[in-house]
């Protein structure tokens, strides 16, 4: 059976400019290219998880304007479900502006229409939500929206991962609710706000980049490594393995195999410039599990 996962999330055009270095303050420097490319955590990890196999269900907000109209018709050519993304007319897309330069990103995002996403907007999908076997949230949208779909994915016992990115301290219904958080070192300390992990954190798959991730068994933590490959653009790397963790749980992998499963798609994600670009379809993902597991 194919994977269902319902993703409740951001829609951004991304902005990306390439320069030899980043210009100081008050300086200005010729950069050497400009893309345009589809972004934001919430896309990112749909398109992910659609590329590996999955039903996805996208529910988010675009404004009434040319990128809006552009994000929409791109998660529909990856075969996205895009009923549950709301236009809205008084707000632009949201944005993020990107620069690389010398292997290292800085990102300045714009919410716009992801901002006008509304608690109640997720009731008309209960029936959709209540029939995926996972639920996938990250905060590019309102708390309160984030809550509410955890209320109704939990109503029907949905499993519900939440990347908490970018962070900010959660209350602790939330902590206690979800079944998954995958935040990276700095967003655990943000995400927990001093109170102390260990009710939570049998929870937690924590990411450490290119050295791939840990998570506690019986007390210990264990590391799954990452894959070591040519690096292009690490912009939507984490998004890349939250949607193939979706995509590796839906399927009922231990959580051992699925995160070495979710490092090798992000590993893959991390060769080719954008977020979405280097995303791996599921036969170029076994295709380089085959070669290097
Ligand atoms: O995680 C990467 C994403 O963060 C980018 O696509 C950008 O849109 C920002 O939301
Ligand atoms: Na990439």
């Amino acid at each position: 059976k194919k994977p269902t996962i319902t993703v409740i999330g951001s829609m951004n055009m991304d902005l990306v400019t390439i320069a030899k270095r980043m210009p100081l303050q008050g300086e200005t420097v010729l950069g050497e290219m400009f893309r345009l490319i589809p972004g934001g955590k919430g896309a990112n990890q749909a398109v992910a998880a659609a590329r590996l196999g999955a039903d996805v269900h996208m529910i988010g907000a675009v404004g009434a304007d040319a990128f809006g109209t552009e994000l929409l018709q791109h998660l529909k050519r990856e075969g996205i479900f895009v009923d549950g993304v709301k236009p809205v007319t008084d707000i632009e897309t949201g944005i993020a502006t990107i620069v690389i330069s010398e292997g290292d990103n800085r990102i300045i995002v714009v919410p716009g229409a992801n901002h006008a996403l509304c608690p109640d907007d997720l009731e008309r999908w209960e029936e959709k939500i209540a029939k995926s076997d996972v639920c996938l949230l990250q905060l590019e949208i309102p708390l309160s929206v984030v809550e509410r779909a955890v209320l109704i994915a939990k109503r029907h016992a949905v499993r519900v991962i939440l990347n908490p990115a970018p962070a900010q301290p959660l209350p602790d219904m939330l902590l206690d609710q979800v079944d998954v958080l995958t935040p990276n070192e700095h967003e655990r300390d943000i995400v927990l706000a001093g109170r102390a992990i260990e009710k939570w954190v049998h929870k937690f798959i924590v990411t450490e980049g290119k050295r791939g991730v840990s998570f506690q068994r019986n007390g210990e933590w264990i590391r799954i490594s990452g894959f070591h490959v040519p690096v292009v653009d690490t912009t939507g790397a984490g998004d890349t393995f939250n949607g193939a963790l979706a995509v590796a749980l839906s399927k009922g992998m231990a959580l051992e195999e699925a995160c070495g499963y979710a490092n090798a798609a992000a590993a893959l994600s991390v060769t080719k410039l954008g977020a979405q670009t280097g995303m791996p379809t599921k036969k170029e993902l076994e295709s380089f599990l085959a070669e290097k597991g």
